[in-house]
């Protein structure tokens, strides 16, 4: 039998990363039988990555959902925890979901154990405060806590987060405080101890997958997705944003994801080589200055991960820090997979969980398409008032397409159906603006200008009305079927 070169030299390279790991797990972590069990299992399993067209921008895999399918009628009014029977549990044997909140954004961790998180029996909650009940049952972790209290206490950064424990723990904590509380100074402080930790209390997963309360996760993509990758190669997954000293970093809003062989290479000093006991999170402790030096956790921790030589693999748009109503649908969203979603709402949240439910497609995961064709509704969009759908990629028309287009709203929606790439448009004091992208938008009451306070303006001048031109998104749409998923390889060019 000949096998193709490839094949070889991933038998070669897995072979090695089984020896690479027995050498590994030895000085670190105890290997009890617990971790034995999730020793890599033969390179079958591990989902070789495809002889694909190397310059091809996107993989050409055909994927099958992980979910049973399960009857519609079922669906319809089954509860969060009747669903959650249909979950594929067995998947959680690999990926240990990692979700990060702040005891003044709480709701929002809630609000995602009802949708996306609701399935997750193995998930870790880290925060900046204990709570000892828990969320749903779930212990919610200061994370915080793993730092050394000299560092913590030779910085005024850290005030607002001290200050919290301290009035837990005389008991004044109370919900008016809490917003006061700056939890987003708090903030940066978790992302390197939560891979120190993750390790330490859920050892050897193959993918962790760390977001937080606002992002929606669509786990039916991740799971595809993560099959095609070996979890011992470091990778390190999201949508890229630039930072310190050239490095990429996962935008932390939309999530990303690290590969076992990733985690280790952070959490390798974190145990005593000789006696194996956990010594806490040591890159923390070496970078403390530098994360005092820096505005963002998500930042720091790409900067970390460079300089231990792993470098982030972009793969925005699947990683979105759109939110569900803001998505701009174009050929930039359009046949890629979704993976998540940023600011995810409360109702969004609900919602997107219940569609995917209803609208699973076992050979194709979620795309942008299937978004913009069953989520909303785009070929019966009517005009609406006190709406904007112009935030984004809105624009002036040119003055040869103008015309009379700031006259009214009427001449505002005629203009846009006379211009060539305007799917879309917002009419506010007296000004008509064109979108290039389709997009749901959202309610927005009446505002006036703020740099001509000249000008006065009537109330319904004030307003914002938002159309959309229904025949040139449903043709756009019908041209465009997404026979080929575009599974987009990873990019630091292709970005947000
Ligand atoms: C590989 O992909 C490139 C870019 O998409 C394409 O132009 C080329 O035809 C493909 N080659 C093969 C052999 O499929
Ligand atoms: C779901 O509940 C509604 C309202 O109670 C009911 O009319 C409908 O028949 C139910 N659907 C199924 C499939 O049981
Ligand atoms: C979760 O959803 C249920 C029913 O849909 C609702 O009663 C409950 O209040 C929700 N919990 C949270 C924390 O939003
Ligand atoms: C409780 O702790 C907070 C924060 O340190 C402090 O400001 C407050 O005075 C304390 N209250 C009491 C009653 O001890
Ligand atoms: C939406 O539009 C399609 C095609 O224009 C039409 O068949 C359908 O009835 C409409 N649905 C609603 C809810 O208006």
């Amino acid at each position: 039998m000949r096998l193709p070169i490839w094949r070889l030299a991933l038998g070669v390279a897995f072979a090695g990363s089984i020896v690479g790991y027995l050498f590994w797990s030895y000085g670190y972590a105890p290997l009890t039988a617990e971790l034995l069990e999730h020793l890599p299992k033969p390179a079958v399993h591990e989902a070789a990555p495809q002889p694909n067209n190397v310059s091809a921008k996107s993989y050409s895999w055909s994927t099958v959902t992980a979910f049973p399918l399960i009857d519609s009628r079922l669906i319809e009014n089954a509860t969060r925890d009747e669903l959650c029977r249909h979950f594929p549990h067995d998947k959680l044997r690999d990926i240990q979901p990692v979700l990060k909140t702040g005891h003044g954004v709480i709701d929002r961790a809630r609000h995602s154990l009802n949708s996306t998180s609701a399935c997750l029996s193995n998930i870790i909650i880290f925060s900046d405060l204990a709570h000892e009940t828990g969320l749903d049952g779930i212990p919610v972790i200061d994370i915080l806590a793993d730092i050394p209290k000299a560092l913590l206490e030779k910085t005024e950064q850290t005030l607002p987060y001290r200050e919290l424990v301290a009035m837990q723990a005389n008991g004044t904590l109370s919900t008016e405080k809490m917003s006061n509380l700056e939890g987003w100074r708090t903030d940066k402080f978790k992302f390197l101890p939560e891979v120190s930790r993750a390790w330490q209390l859920s050892p050897n997963k193959r993918w962790y997958v760390f977001y937080e309360g606002d992002t929606y996760i669509v786990w039916d993509t991740v799971f595809r997705l993560l099959d095609h990758f070996d979890p011992d190669i470091p990778h390190y997954f999201g949508s890229p944003s630039p930072g310190r000293e050239g490095a990429w970093f996962a935008n932390g809003g939309p999530g990303y994801i690290l590969s076992r062989g990733a985690v280790r290479a952070l959490v390798k000093t974190d145990w005593d080589s000789r006696t194996g006991e956990w010594l806490g999170p040591s890159l923390t402790v070496k970078y403390f200055d530098d994360i005092l030096g820096m505005c963002c956790g998500d930042d720091v921790l790409g900067w970390v991960l460079a300089k231990s030589g792993i470098l982030l693999k972009g793969l925005w748009p699947m990683f979105n820090p759109h939110n569900l109503h803001g998505v701009p649908f174009s050929d930039l969203y359009w046949c890629q997979p979704v993976l998540s979603l940023h600011k995810s709402t409360e109702t969004d949240s609900v919602d997107l969980w219940r569609w995917e439910w209803n609208n699973r497609n076992p050979s194709s995961p979620a795309t942008y398409r299937d978004i913009a064709t069953t989520f909303f509704d785009f070929a019966n969009m009517t005009r609406r008032e006190d709406w904007d759908n112009g935030e984004w990629d809105a624009y002036r028309p040119a003055p040869e397409n103008a015309g009379r287009s700031d006259e009214s709203v009427s001449d505002c929606s005629r203009a846009c159906e006379n211009a060539e790439g305007c799917f879309q448009w917002t009419y506010h004091l007296r000004q008509c603006y064109f979108v290039r992208s389709f997009r749901y938008g959202r309610s927005k009451q009446p505002v006036d200008e703020e740099d001509r306070p000249d000008r006065e303006w009537t109330f319904e001048e004030q307003r914002f009305t938002a159309g959309w031109d229904v025949e040139k998104i449903v043709n756009w749409m019908d041209a465009r079927p997404c026979d080929n998923v575009d599974w987009v390889k990873p990019s630091l060019e292709r970005i947000f």
